[in-house]
């Protein structure tokens, strides 16, 4: 496994990531192209422009990620990419790069995925799974079976994680998931979306009263595991026009007065958005815990994962249930390269990869 080298390359929404990682777990590099700039001016993502920012970042950030592990694409036992779910402008740029890695190297050691004649296929949900996975691998002593909660800016996902690739949903989201509720929070409120809107509103909400504006938590009467965000989502804009705030006053030019009154918004709705995630969380142990008795972590990843009073919060419901909390670093919750390498790794070691296209004739190869 020491000898297995994989690129792993990343392109279904918004940045640009690669990552070489070894088959030992240790990540010999890592590069991220964010597209912070284009947040700003079109207030989240237009797949279009997302698109022409990964083409034109793709093969420097895969050269990078070759240079700081001091490889060259021989070196490469693998490449992988993601393949969904996330944008499929987007998408295809990785796949594009991944495929044209792959010929460069016919007669290392690359393999395709029925996907799209790409390498690895790489499911986002595997994607987030993986890298807790990989990082208990190397910190502390994960088994599956494990409950998984995903929190990003597409996806709320509860699932029982039985072992590799066999999972169980317990629960999702019906309408919007929680990132994209933070995202609107914080454009409507005129924060600075340059590092996207979750980190923004939570920054804010550690100056309001989270008790100060009365939201109602989301789906009281399903006694089920699922998650919905757009309720919340229209409770926050009512609110922020009964308040009378401009979203198109940054908050830096607002006076105190006016920034206390969007801090306690930040502060509600962080509140209530969590207080969510918590009941659900609790449900799900509770049916977990019947069909895998020996499950003992709660793993939870995706962007909003980074957020501290999501943790904290989070942390007391798992003690309650006597599980333990385990989340990445921050900076692998957000879309990153090494986890879609890792997933390669992976999915290698138990043979889930496809051949190398035979050699001199990449045209006859689908
Ligand atoms: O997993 P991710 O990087 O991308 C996908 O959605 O696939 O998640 C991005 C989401 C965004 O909605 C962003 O606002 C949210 O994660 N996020 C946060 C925080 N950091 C990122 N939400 C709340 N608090 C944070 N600190």
């Amino acid at each position: 496994k020491e000898d297995l080298i994989v690129l792993g390359i990343e392109t279904s929404c918004d940045d640009t990531a690669a990552a070489v990682v070894r088959g030992n777990g240790e990540i010999l590099s890592q590069v991220v192209s964010s597209q912070a700039d284009l947040l700003v001016k079109y207030g989240g993502v237009a797949p279009k422009m997302a698109e022409e920012a990964h083409s034109q970042a793709i093969d420097l950030v895969v050269k990078e990620a070759l240079n700081k592990a001091n490889l060259t694409e021989r070196d490469l036992s693998a490449v992988a990419v993601t393949v969904g779910p996330g944008l499929s402008l987007c998408l295809r740029v990785g796949v594009a790069e991944s495929s044209e890695n792959c010929w460069s190297l016919q007669s290392a050691h690359c393999w395709c995925s029925p996907h799209g004649g790409s390498c690895f296929s790489s499911q986002h949900l595997d994607r987030k799974t993986q890298v807790n996975y990989y990082i208990l691998l190397i910190e502390r002593d994960l088994q599956f079976p494990f409950l998984a909660l995903l929190i990003s800016g597409g996806h709320n996902l509860l699932v029982l994680a039985h072992n590799l690739g066999h999972y169980t949903q317990l629960g999702t989201t019906i309408d919007d998931a929680i990132g994209e509720a933070f995202d609107k929070t914080a454009k409507w409120l005129g924060l600075d979306m340059r590092r996207s809107g979750g980190p923004a509103v939570e920054e804010l909400a550690l100056e309001g009263d989270a008790e100060s504006v009365k939201f109602s938590t989301p789906m009281q009467q399903h006694k089920d595991c699922n998650f919905s965000y757009a309720g919340l989502k229209t409770q926050v804009r009512l609110a922020i026009e009964s308040r009378n705030i401009d979203a198109k006053i940054p908050i830096s030019s607002t006076s105190s007065q006016e920034r206390n009154s969007r801090a306690n918004v930040a502060a509600s709705f962080q509140r209530v958005a969590v207080l969510h995630l918590e009941e659900r969380c609790e449900r799900a142990i509770g049916w977990a815990l019947k069909i895998e008795p020996s499950i003992k972590h709660l793993v939870v990843s995706g962007g909003v994962a980074s957020n501290k009073y999501v943790r904290t919060q989070l942390e007391q419901v798992v003690k309650k249930n006597s599980l333990q909390l385990v989340c990445p670093p921050p900076c692998l919750c957000t879309d990153n390269g090494v986890m879609v390498a890792w997933t390669g790794v992976e999915h290698f070691c138990v043979g889930r990869f496809d051949p190398p296209p035979p050699a001199n004739e990449p045209e006859d190869f689908v």
